[in-house]
C-alpha cells in the first residue's frame, strides 16, 4: 500500500500568496486543506489543485479574525503535517483614526489565530516526531511602523514567536520557519488602504517568488527566510545598525499616506 499522503492546511489561501503555497505544496504532492473566508475562491484553488496535481483538497470557509477561529478550524481539520500560517492584514492610517474593531480583527488575525493554530496542531506533530510549521511574518517584523503600526508589531511578534519556537523545537522533529519578505503585488496593499504609500509606488516582488522562498526555506528547516531582493536584508540590517530616530523616520516616509488621515 502507498503510504498515506501527508496534510498541509494553508491560511488565506484564497488569493495572495497563500494561493501560490497551495500551487507548491499541491505540486509536491500533499493533500490540501485551505481556509480563508471567501467560499467560492477557496473552492476554485481547490478544483485547480485537484486537477493539476490530482490531491485531495479540503476548503474552509471561516474569518480567522473571530476570537474561537482556531477552534472551529481545529473541529474540521484535526491534524495537519505542514502548517502555513499565511492569512493576515494590515491597516494604514493613524492609530487613532483606525476602527478599533477593524484593529481587534488585526490582531486576532495577525497573531491570536496564528499562535492558536500552532498551539493546536503542534502537540501531534512533535508526537510523531515530524512536522513543518511556517509562519509569515514581513520585513515589518524588523521595525516599528509609525502610520501602520499595529500590523508591525503583530509581524515583530511573529518574528520573536516563530524563533522562540523554533528553538524549543530543535531536535523535536517539528521545524518553524518564520518568512520576512517586504512589498508584495497582491492584494494586501489594497486592503490596507496602503497603494499611496511608497512602499507600493516603489518596485515591488512577486507573490510566486516570495512563497517559494519561504517554501524552500521551510522544506530546509531555516528558522528564518529573508526573501530576495536585497532591500528585504537591507531592512533588517537597518533595524539593528541605524540610530531609532532615523529608522522610525524612513519607516514613516515609507509607509505614510497623505491621504490617509495623515
Ligand atoms: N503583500 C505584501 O506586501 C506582504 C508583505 C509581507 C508580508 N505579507 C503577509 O503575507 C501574508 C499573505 O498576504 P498577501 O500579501 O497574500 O495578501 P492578500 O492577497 O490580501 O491575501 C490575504 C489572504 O488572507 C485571507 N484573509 C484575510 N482576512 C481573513 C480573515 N479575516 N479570515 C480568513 N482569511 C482571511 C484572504 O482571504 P479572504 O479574503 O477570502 O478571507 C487571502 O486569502 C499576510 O500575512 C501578510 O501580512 C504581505
Amino acid at each position: 500500500m502507498p503510504p498515506a499522503r501527508k496534510l498541509a492546511l494553508i491560511t488565506g489561501a484564497s488569493g495572495g500568496m497563500g494561493a501560490e503555497y497551495a500551487k507548491l505544496l499541491g505540486g509536491d504532492g500533499y493533500d490540501l486543506a485551505l481556509v480563508a473566508r471567501s467560499a467560492d475562491k477557496l473552492a476554485a484553488v481547490g478544483t485547480a489543485m485537484r486537477a493539476k496535481y490530482g490531491v485531495d483538497v479540503v476548503t474552509v470557509a471561516q474569518d480567522l479574525s473571530l476570537p474561537d477561529a482556531a477552534d472551529a478550524v481545529v473541529v474540521q481539520i484535526p491534524q495537519c503535517d505542514v502548517l502555513i500560517n499565511n492569512a493576515g492584514f494590515a491597516s494604514n492610517g493613524r492609530f487613532d483614526r483606525i476602527g478599533e474593531g477593524r484593529l481587534t480583527q488585526e490582531i486576532v488575525l495577525d497573531v491570536l489565530t496564528l499562535t492558536r493554530l500552532t498551539r493546536a496542531y503542534l502537540p501531534a506533530m512533535i508526537a510523531r516526531g515530524s512536522g513543518k510549521i511556517l509562519n509569515i511574518a514581513s520585513t515589518a517584523g524588523f521595525l516599528p511602523g509609525p502610520f501602520m503600526a499595529v500590523y508591525y508589531a503583530c509581524k515583530a511578534y511573529v518574528l520573536s514567536f516563530s524563533q522562540a519556537l523554533a528553538e524549543e523545537l530543535r531536535g523535536t522533529g517539528v521545524t518553524v520557519t518564520c518568512v520576512c519578505s517586504g512589498a508584495t503585488a497582491t492584494g494586501f496593499a489594497e486592503r490596507a488602504g496602503a497603494t499611496g504609500s511608497l512602499l507600493f509606488k516603489l518596485p515591488v516582488s512577486n507573490a510566486a517568488d516570495m512563497a517559494r522562498a519561504g517554501y524552500r526555506g521551510m522544506l530546509r528547516g531555516k528558522d528564518v527566510v529573508v526573501p530576495w531582493p536585497p532591500s528585504n536584508r537591507l531592512v533588517e540590517i537597518s533595524a539593528r545598525l541605524l540610530p531609532r530616530r532615523l529608522l522610525l523616520w524612513i519607516s514613516r516616509k515609507a509607509v505614510e499616506d497623505e491621504r490617509n488621515d495623515v
